[in-house]
């Protein structure tokens, strides 16, 4: 299972890098709008930040929706780092250019997805990651990580490559339940990867420790 995060926040990013168990990070445009960051230059350099501060996978996001213009940037962001994964919406021309890019050795995430079909078809066409985003379904009545479920189902069954990210992940129990679900990676809130630390024992009991050690050593 993968951690990513889920932020353009420098500082959240390198503070999960720091516990070192960070794999990647995922951003999106309203993800890079809420820290500021606009006009291409900026965001190009603010892409080439995270990719300096973590190891893995940084997904960038096109903002185009025709099937030209998602490859003409979809071949710029890749250039810019061999970390850099290009995230391209579940659209038809989106599933266009997953195919073009992932024939020419450049990995794509397939972001957006709420049904498996969309799944279905982000495998066909090569994508290295598809992005089920769990929290606005739940936010729809639907349940989120049953998706999660449903398409590692049909990857597994059909030994598709692809694998799935689970996003909009919001707290730490839908990490446990993505887990439980079988996804390969779950990008989420720094608060919900700091929130799988959490147990009102390990805190007492560590009180305990601490304090029988201090009678014995002062
Ligand atoms: O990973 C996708 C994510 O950024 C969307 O999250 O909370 O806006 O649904 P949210």
């Amino acid at each position: 299972m993968k951690f990513f995060i889920d932020t353009a926040n420098l500082e959240q990013i390198k503070e999960a890098q720091g516990l070192g168990v960070l794999d990647g990070v995922t951003t999106n445009p309203s993800l890079m709008a809420k820290e500021g960051i606009k006009g291409e230059k900026n965001i190009i350099e603010h892409y080439k930040k995270i990719c300096e501060i973590v190891d893995g996978d940084v997904s960038a996001e096109v903002i185009s929706t025709e099937f030209e213009g998602m490859i003409a940037e979809g071949e710029k962001l890749a250039a810019l780092h061999p970390q850099i994964v290009v995230k391209v919406p579940v659209i038809k021309e989106g599933i266009k250019a997953i195919k073009y890019l992932t024939d020419k050795g450049i990995r794509t995430n397939c972001t957006l997805v709420f049904s498996s079909g969309q799944a279905l078809l982000a495998a066909k066409a090569g994508a290295t990651y598809v992005s089920p985003f769990i929290g606005r379904l739940d936010d729809n009545s639907t349940d989120g990580v049953e998706l999660i479920r449903q398409i590692v189902e049909m990857y597994n069954y059909y030994e598709f490559d692809t694998q799935v990210l689970a996003a909009s992940i919001r707290h730490t129990m839908h990490i446990i339940k993505c887990v439980e679900a079988g996804a390969d990676v779950a990008t989420c809130p720094l608060s919900a990867i700091l929130g799988l630390l959490k147990h009102p024992l390990t805190d007492l009991g560590l009180e305990k420790f601490l304090a029988d050690y201090h009678k014995l050593n002062g």
